[in-house]
């Protein structure tokens, strides 16, 4: 069979044929591409996915049936563990080399306009350090802090990855030692027309290709070899972020502490809800079970219902920060647990011409995959409530706008800088912006080591990364 009648026979299977229209205008190499790209393709899962029953998520349904999780709070007395017992566990846990960190930066940072990998964003409010610089510090600190090697493992999609590569070569891999590093780029799934279910195609030798979400982690981890490569390490517990939040608590030894305590699979971070609208994830109990519904999904009436007492029901926003068994992430591939979702999206193709069709509506559908959706298969999963003013300021919209900005997370990022500093026995008064970076001080402790207690800081001052 010639290589043709080969990918055209796969492709018939599944009414796909189209793909290959131009063919016999393509040269050898744009033949080549197209070749790798559909052979790449999973066509019995496509076929499932484009049946009008493929997909239905009733989030209504599922909304009324929901709960508030139980979690363990800031605010409680009532915790089933304490946070000393917590940080004690979790800080074992690091020091015995038990624990990796799985960074998720696949995402193109379109709604915030920047036109590189967001983790090239620079946010330090006076040092500019990028976002990546800013976690990367984070993890520097942590490993210094526990004598040990944390493993990073960093995704990105094919539109980020070569930057990513680019930028952190020249940065010296941002003051990680480079064998600690492993960056593996995420797989991909096809858009497909919105009332055909054809592959859409973005030029005569190219299929639509978009990133498959976050859940690509999971086999993108193994696909790479890195799951395995996890457990020769002797790995038990994965810390998943993301690249978007410079006041994430990278390798949080209590966070790790209570998952360890609760003999969980997979735990999750969040912060309490100001308003119902809030747009995270919200983390609710749906048949005993622990699950996320995005804020998209969720109809306005139950993210409006309260209690009694004037709580939100749905209170629990998703930071996107969780602590992952490896072996349930080893199960959770091999059993194949995450669903995909699909998303209406605006997608520039080209008609049977070859020519470009810019749509002015939604005209195709594009399939995700979310981590968080592994939840409700885990074992014991819990949810651990952080402040949001110390843990959670997601940079997404462009500069200026008022929420989930640059200027909103420097703000934040300056604010806790400021309570770090005055907790050590500094003056700073509230006009005065100031930055540390946890190489500098991770804590309130460390602070006071560094800093006389009274010291006035009267101008814009960084406290850069010292040696220990
Ligand atoms: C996400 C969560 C939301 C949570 C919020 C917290 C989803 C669907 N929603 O919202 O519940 O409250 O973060 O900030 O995730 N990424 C990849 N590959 C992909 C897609 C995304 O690596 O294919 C990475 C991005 O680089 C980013 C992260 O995943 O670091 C979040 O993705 P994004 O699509 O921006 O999710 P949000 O809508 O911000």
């Amino acid at each position: 069979m010639t290589e043709r009648n080969e990918l055209s026979h796969r492709l018939a299977a599944a009414g796909q044929e189209h793909v290959l229209q131009f063919w016999d205008q393509l040269d050898s190499i744009e033949q080549q591409r197209l070749t790798q790209q559909v052979t790449m393709l999973d066509i019995p899962l496509l076929q499932t996915l484009v049946e009008p029953s493929g997909l239905h998520h009733d989030w209504s349904n599922i909304a009324n049936r929901a709960k508030s999780p139980s979690a363990i709070r800031c605010d409680s007395t009532e915790n089933r563990f304490s946070r000393q017992e917590a940080r004690n566990q979790g800080e074992r846990a690091l020091r015995l080399g038990k624990v990796a960190a799985v960074l998720v930066a696949g995402g193109q940072g379109t709604r915030l306009g920047f036109p590189h990998p967001k983790g090239m964003y620079p946010i330090g409010p006076i040092s500019k350090r990028t976002l990546f610089q800013v976690l990367a510090d984070q993890l520097r600190a942590v490993r210094r802090a526990c004598d040990a090697i944390i493993p990073l493992f960093l995704m990105t999609s094919p539109a980020t990855h070569e930057e990513t590569i680019d930028y952190l070569t020249a940065n010296q891999y941002l003051g990680l030692d480079p064998a600690s590093v492993q960056v593996f780029c995420q797989g991909t799934m096809p858009a497909v027309d919105v009332h055909t279910g054809r592959i859409l195609l973005e030029a005569p030798d190219r299929l639509s290709l978009s990133p498959d979400g976050h859940g690509g982690t999971v086999a993108a981890l193994a696909r790479h070899g890195s799951l395995k490569k996890m457990e020769q390490l002797g790995i038990d517990y994965i810390f998943y972020f993301q690249v978007d939040n410079p006041l994430v608590s990278v390798c949080d030894a209590e966070f790790i502490g209570y998952h360890i305590l609760a003999g969980s699979e997979m735990s999750t971070q969040v912060v309490a809800k100001q308003e119902p609208g809030d747009r995270v994830g919200n983390v609710v109990e749906v048949d005993g079970r622990l699950q996320i519904i995005e804020y998209s999904d969720l109809p306005l009436e139950a993210a409006e219902r309260r209690h009694p007492d004037g709580t939100l029901v749905m209170w629990a926003g998703n930071t996107a920060v969780h602590v992952i068994d490896r072996a349930f992430m080893e199960r959770a591939q091999s059993e194949a647990i995450l669903p995909f979702h699909r998303a209406l999206k605006k997608v520039v193709t080209i008609d049977e011409r070859g020519e470009e069709v810019v749509p002015d509506h939604p005209n195709a559908i594009k399939f995700e995959r979310f981590i968080f959706d592994l939840l409700p298969s885990a074992k014991n999963s819990i949810v651990v409530e952080v402040r949001e003013e110390e843990y959670f300021a997601p940079v997404k919209n462009p500069s200026g706008a008022s929420k989930d900005s640059p200027n909103t997370a420097q703000a934040a990022m300056v604010r806790q800088h400021r309570r770090l500093l005055r907790a050590a026995g500094a003056i700073v008064s509230e006009d005065v912006c100031v930055e540390v970076n946890p190489l500098f001080a991770r804590d309130v402790s460390e602070m006071k080591l560094r800093l006389a207690s009274g010291v006035c800081i009267d101008g814009p001052t960084y406290f850069a990364s010292v040696e220990k």
